[in-house]
Order: structure tokens, then sequence, then C-alpha cells
């Protein structure tokens, strides 16, 4: 065997990332690029030298692409997934794998049909960070977990992205833009979820696009820019999210896990790296006692890289014949999971959630994507 040919569909902001990084890896080779802007494709392909580029469909008809990552803007993702099955395609999907439970249904049915694998960002949930993290509570650190905070809160994406109308219109917002990140690690972690309730509410009506061509002018705010979670899992572990695109205060990355023997402060999960430390309990506490509670960090292995880890991931499992670790099963449930946090708000009620998922497999031991292994 040899390296497994990739073929993208969307080669906006992110995909430099992705071509960046796939191309470190010896087990893949991006050979042809597809955008709507051919243009955009063209210039993406003679950047990162890609030997080919053009439309979608150009992508799918290449003979040599087994495997299709689709970049493109979320609500075209389950159209042009289901494109790639039908041409026998395996398919990355950037998050979310798609906005309705009956859409993302469909791929994963079409996919068993077809016979090929889908898999869904974040594959945050792949790097050294979390990969680690997750090894110590598998270890015991902190018991069994109960309760788990997170929170995600900015002045929102329209500082930053030259085109950030589709981060607040129907789909997106803050819930299901930066959503995934945080409820496929608390999955990852936690089990599948049972019930969810929510709060939602917008700062503005219309926000302003402050950089690129398109600065100065308005888009409309479609959903709500903040929501707050509650989510009651399936193993009766509980957690509070906070997602927001209005707070002046600039905090994200916050995901911790309280259990019955300590308490775990993770990396980022938008990141592939990052600190992880436990604390134990301080015990009975007499007067006088110092309080202050003694970190032990976890240490990080791993290599790190970025971006593409789960289209890596995904052709060796292939290869071996073993499930990959941010699977389309786990991106449905997420869907539905954001997709019940969000029926919870407009409806002020619990909202049951339907979907699950089996326990969300661990990177082998010593994986190292730099590795030639196929
Ligand atoms: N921008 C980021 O930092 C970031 C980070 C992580 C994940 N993502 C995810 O990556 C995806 C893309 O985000 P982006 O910021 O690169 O968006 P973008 O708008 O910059 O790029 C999307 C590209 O897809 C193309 N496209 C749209 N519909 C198409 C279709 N039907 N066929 C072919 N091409 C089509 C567009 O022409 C555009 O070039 C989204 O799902 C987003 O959630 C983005």
């Amino acid at each position: 065997m040899s390296a497994v040919g990739v073929g993208i569909i969307g080669v906006g902001v992110i995909s430099d990332t992705y071509l960046e990084n796939l191309a470190s890896f010896p087990d893949v080779e991006v050979l042809v690029v597809g955008d709507l802007l051919v243009d955009r494709a063209r210039a993406q392909a003679e950047k990162h030298g890609v030997p080919a580029w053009g439309s979608a469909e150009d992508v799918l008809a290449h003979p040599d692409v087994q495997l299709v990552v689709n970049l493109t803007i979320p609500a075209v993702h389950v159209e042009v997934s289901a494109a790639a099955i039908g041409a026998g395609k395996h398919v990355w999907s950037e998050k979310p794998l798609g906005l309705s439970r009956d859409g993302v249904a469909g791929l994963l049915e079409q996919a068993r049909a077809v016979g090929v694998r889908i898999g869904s960002a974040p594959d945050t949930l792949l790097g050294p960070g979390f990969q680690s993290a997750k090894r110590a509570i598998a270890a015991g650190v902190i018991g069994e977990p109960l309760f788990a905070q997170t929170a995600f809160q900015t002045q929102g994406p329209d500082l930053w992205h030259p085109n950030p109308g589709f981060l607040f219109a129907q789909g997106a917002g803050p819930l299901l833009d930066m959503g995934p990140y945080y409820f496929s690690a608390l999955v990852s972690l936690l089990g599948p979820v049972d019930r969810i309730a929510a709060v939602g509410m917008k700062k503005q009506e219309q926000r302003r696009i402050h950089t690129g061509p398109n600065a100065g002018d308005t888009f409309p705010v479609e959903v709500p820019s903040t929501i707050q979670i509650l989510t009651a899992f399936e193993s009766g572990t509980q957690a509070q999210s906070l997602l927001s695109f209005d707070s002046a205060l600039e905090r994200h990355g916050i995901l911790e896990i309280h259990g019955t023997e300590g308490s775990i402060v993770l990396p980022d999960p938008n990141m592939f790296t990052g600190r992880t430390a436990y604390v134990k309990p301080l015990g009975v506490l007499r007067d006088g006692d110092p309080h202050e509670q003694t970190w032990i960090d976890v240490e990080e292995t791993g290599t790190v890289t970025g971006r593409g880890l789960g289209v890596l991931d995904m052709v060796r499992s292939i290869a071996a014949d073993r499930p990959h670790v941010a699977s389309g099963e786990l991106g449905r449930h997420v869907v539905d999971v954001l997709l019940s946090a969000q029926d919870s708000a407009a409806t002020e009620q619990f909202v049951k959630v339907e979907s699950t998922v089996g326990p969300v497999p661990l990177l082998p031991d010593g994986f190292d994507p730099l590795a030639a292994t196929l």
C-alpha cells in the first residue's frame, strides 16, 4: 500500500491549515482541490503544490481520490458529503456534520449502504493534549466524573473573519460553530447525552464586518449569539456550558471535569495541545491550615500537528479495519445535542436527545502522524 489519495472541496479560510498539515503526513496525498470559485481552487493548488484543481465535480471525478475532505460552509455540508459518498468516496467533514437531524442520519445511512466511512470534525479530540487528558481520566485520577463546566466567550468572529455572515446565520452562532468542540469533548469523556436545557439571547439584530474587502457591511444575526446550556448525560453526569459571541471578556477553552476523587482542567478543546492538571480534595481542614491546592500536571505525550489528524486517523483505521475516533456517529450525536439545545432555548423546555453513540475510542498507542505506515 501507499499514501491514500485525498481531494478537498471548499478552499476558504481554513483550507491553508489543512493543506499544510496534510502535506506533512506521509500516509495521505492531496491530489486535487475544488471550489465553487475555481480561481480560488487554482490559487490554493498553486500555493500548496497540489497537482490538480477545479470544481467539486472535478474532485469527485478524480479516479485516485479515495477520501474527500469537505471544507465548505455548514449550509452545504450534507449536500457536498452526500455527493462524495455517491461517488464512492470516504468523507471527512468539517463541523458541524450537518444542520438537520434528518440530513445527518441520511448521510450515515447512505455511507453504510455504499460501504464507505464518514468522519466529522473536530479532530482536536485527536491532539496529544486531549488524548493525554482522556487517558489520565480513564486511569482514574479524578475517580468517577460527577459534573463538568465549559465556557467559550468572545466578542465574536465578525472581528476577524472576512466573511462572517454565515457564523451568525441559521446553522451557526456560537452553539453550532463552537459547540461542536465542547460537546464532542464532553461526549467523548462522559458518554452520550440524555436531555438538555438552554436559554439564549442576542446582543444585536445586525452586526458589522470588520476586516477584508467587505469591511463596513452589515449582516443579520439570525440565531442566539449567547447561549447557556445544562446537559444531563445518560451516565448521570451533568454539565453547564456557556457559548457567547457577545462578551467583552475574552475567555475560551474552559473545560473542567469534577469527579469523586479530584477535579481536572483540560486543554482548550479547540486546540491540539495544552496543559492538563488536576487537584485532589483538600481533606479535613483544621483552623489555620493552608487552603492552597497542589496542581498535579498530566504529561502530554504524542506529536503535535493539527487539523487533518482526523483524516489521517480515518485512512489508517480503514487500512487496519478498526473504528476511527472522530466518527460520523459521534458527529451525528453532537449535532442532535446542539439542535436539542437550540430547540430548548426556543421552547424553554428540557429536550430529550433521541440519538446515542457508543464509547469513543482512544487513538492507538504510539500514533505518530509523521510516520509512513501504509
Ligand atoms: N475559519 C476557521 O477558523 C475554521 C476553523 C475550524 C473549522 N472551520 C470550519 O471549516 C468550514 C469552512 O470554514 P471557512 O472559514 O474556511 O469558510 P469560507 O467561507 O472561508 O470557505 C468556504 C469555501 O467553500 C466554498 N464552497 C461553498 N459552497 C460550496 C459548494 N457547494 N461546492 C464547492 N465549494 C463550496 C466557498 O466558495 C469557499 O471557498 C466550516 O464548516 C467551518 O465551520 C473553520
